[in-house]
Formats: C-alpha cells, sequence, structure tokens
C-alpha cells in the first residue's frame, strides 16, 4: 500500500477505502441500517468493529463488491437477497431470489401451531408451500417430538429449505409437489400454509420489493381472481388430509380473513376463527377436524 495525497492505493493503483469512508459513502445513497448490514456482510465484521476501528481497510475487491450492492439496494433490491440472509422466529436461515423472504408476521402462524403442539405427544405435522422452510425448520427446532414434512412445487426453494434445515439440524422431510399431490393417504395433526394469496392483478405486485420476490411465491397467476385459489386447494384438501382433532392453519391477505373463515367452515371444519397479527390485522385463520374424516 502506499499514500499519496493523503489517499491510500494498492499496489495495482486502486484506491483503498476505509471501513468509515465506505460507511459515510454508502449512507449517501440508502437507509442508513441498509449501509450497515452491506457493510458488515462484505467487511465480515460486527457493528461494534465498524465503530471501534472505523480507520480498517476495505480490500479493492470488498470496495467493489460494497459498491455492487449498495447499487442493487438503491435499485430497490430486497437486503434478505442482497446479504442472502433473513432472520425468522430467532433463528438465522439462509435466503436467495428463489424463495419468498420471510414476513414477520408469519411468526403469528408459528405461534399458533406451537400452542397446538404442546398438547400432542408426537404430532405429525405438514408445511404446504415451505418456501425457504423458515415454518417447517422453526416447529422441528421447537417441537422436536413432531415429525414434519415440507412441501413445495419449486425444486430451487426446496434446495434452500433443505440448507436450511441441515443448519439447524432438524430432521425434516422435504417433498416436491402441487399442495396435497405427494401426501396421497396421509393424514396430520396440524397443517400450516403459507400460500401465495396476493390477487395477480394486485398492483402491490409492482411495488417494493415484491418485483425480485418469486411470482410463484405471491400470487396464483389466476387474471380476475381474489389471490383465493391456493387457499381454496389447500382448505378443501384437509378433510382427507387431516387426522380427528388435527388442525389447518393458514396465513391470508389482509382482507381475506372474512372469506377464508368461510372456507373452512364450507368445507365441514369446525371452530374457524382468525387471530391478529402485530399491526391489529387479521392473517391466519384455521378450523379443526372436529369429528372423523371422510
Ligand atoms: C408465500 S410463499 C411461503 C414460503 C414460506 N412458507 C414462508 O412462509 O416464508 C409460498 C410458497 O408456496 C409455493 N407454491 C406455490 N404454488 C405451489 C403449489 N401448487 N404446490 C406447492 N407449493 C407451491 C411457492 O413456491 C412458495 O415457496
Amino acid at each position: 500500500m502506499a499514500r499519496r495525497g493523503g489517499d491510500r492505493w494498492c499496489r495495482d493503483g486502486c484506491r483503498m477505502t476505509s471501513i468509515g469512508e465506505a460507511w459515510r459513502l454508502a449512507r449517501q445513497r440508502i437507509d442508513r441500517l441498509d449501509a450497515r448490514r452491506l457493510l458488515e456482510h462484505v467487511a465480515g465484521c460486527s457493528h461494534a468493529d465498524l465503530l471501534a476501528y472505523p480507520e480498517k481497510l476495505l480490500s479493492a475487491l470488498q470496495t467493489t463488491r460494497l459498491d455492487e450492492l449498495v447499487r442493487r439496494r438503491a435499485g430497490g433490491e430486497p437486503l434478505a437477497y442482497l446479504v442472502g440472509s433473513a432472520g425468522f422466529y430467532g433463528r438465522e436461515f439462509k435466503i436467495t431470489a428463489d424463495v419468498l423472504i420471510p414476513r414477520p408476521e408469519t411468526e403469528l402462524l408459528v405461534e399458533l401451531a406451537l400452542e397446538r403442539l404442546q398438547h400432542m405427544p408426537e404430532p405429525v405435522v405438514a408445511d404446504l408451500g415451505t418456501g425457504s422452510g423458515v415454518l417447517a425448520v422453526s416447529l422441528k427446532c421447537h417441537s422436536p417430538q413432531a415429525r414434519v414434512v415440507a412441501v413445495d412445487l419449486s425444486p430451487a426453494a426446496l434446495a434452500v429449505a433443505r440448507r436450511n434445515a441441515r443448519l439447524h439440524d432438524a430432521a425434516v422431510r422435504f417433498i416436491e409437489g402441487d399442495w396435497y399431490g405427494p401426501l396421497v393417504g396421509e393424514r396430520f395433526d396440524l397443517i400450516v400454509a403459507n400460500p401465495p394469496y396476493v390477487a395477480a392483478a394486485d398492483p402491490h405486485l409492482e411495488n417494493g420489493g415484491l418485483p425480485f420476490e418469486p411470482r410463484m411465491a405471491l400470487t396464483d397467476g389466476v387474471r380476475g381472481g381474489d389471490g383465493l385459489d391456493c387457499i381454496r386447494v389447500i382448505v378443501g384438501g384437509a378433510m382427507r388430509h387431516l387426522l380427528p382433532g388435527g388442525w389447518l392453519l393458514i396465513e391470508h391477505g389482509y382482507d381475506q380473513a372474512v372469506a377464508v373463515r368461510h372456507l373452512l367452515r364450507r368445507a365441514g371444519l369446525g371452530g374457524a376463527a382468525s387471530w391478529p397479527d402485530l399491526s391489529g390485522i387479521e392473517r391466519v385463520s384455521g378450523a379443526s377436524l372436529v369429528t372423523g374424516g371422510d
């Protein structure tokens, strides 16, 4: 490294940037917290390191990489895709552009599921549309006595889910297929699902970070539809796949609770109810198989 006019240069002529300077520059282009996360990711350091050693130099490769990530973040790409991970229910999960970024409101589904699992000695659980595997892995980790199977139509999403299961040492059976398709003849004490529920014509699909997420994770793609088609299939199959006393818990859109409760009752399930997320919005609805199945 050489010094010229106060700047620091590496041997092949590139200017070297300190962590403090890189952070300042990144903050001019993107949100302060995002800038910090990207810098920590690229430099492989903690927040405390950023504060304690602002003079530490980034390599030329790290500087280029940070610049590229800041550019992508400024273009709207979600942070989780840029750093390759996201937190969910107290654990860190690997995330790629093949899976939906787990949302905080989905943690409500885990809580409702765990409330039910604690009363079941050796429950069998299905997670339909597992994506990154956050639901299946969280349930298995918090309820090790459960046997958990997770289904997704996307082989790429399943690869991410398997990776997350290994990362958290969660023995989950992953299967590729269309909702209940690979589960013929199987019955469960608990079925959880966070299916695609955004109507294909919903303009939100073009806003914020949604254009970067897999379409098949967000919407059933039915033009002119109400976004409930996947939920209809999942609710419609519940009687054939729940054990007596078993529960179906399903996440849905902010304005779909009434419709989902109606579907649950019409399918013959009992005790249909909805639960609010932390913003007070009914986010999860569920019901149970009160009598024997068909
Ligand atoms: C909203 S994402 C949920 C991902 C994850 N469970 C979560 O909560 O973050 C919905 C998932 O359903 C999957 N999916 C879409 N259509 C499906 C189908 N017909 N059968 C099974 N999975 C499907 C998508 O690939 C996606 O991973």
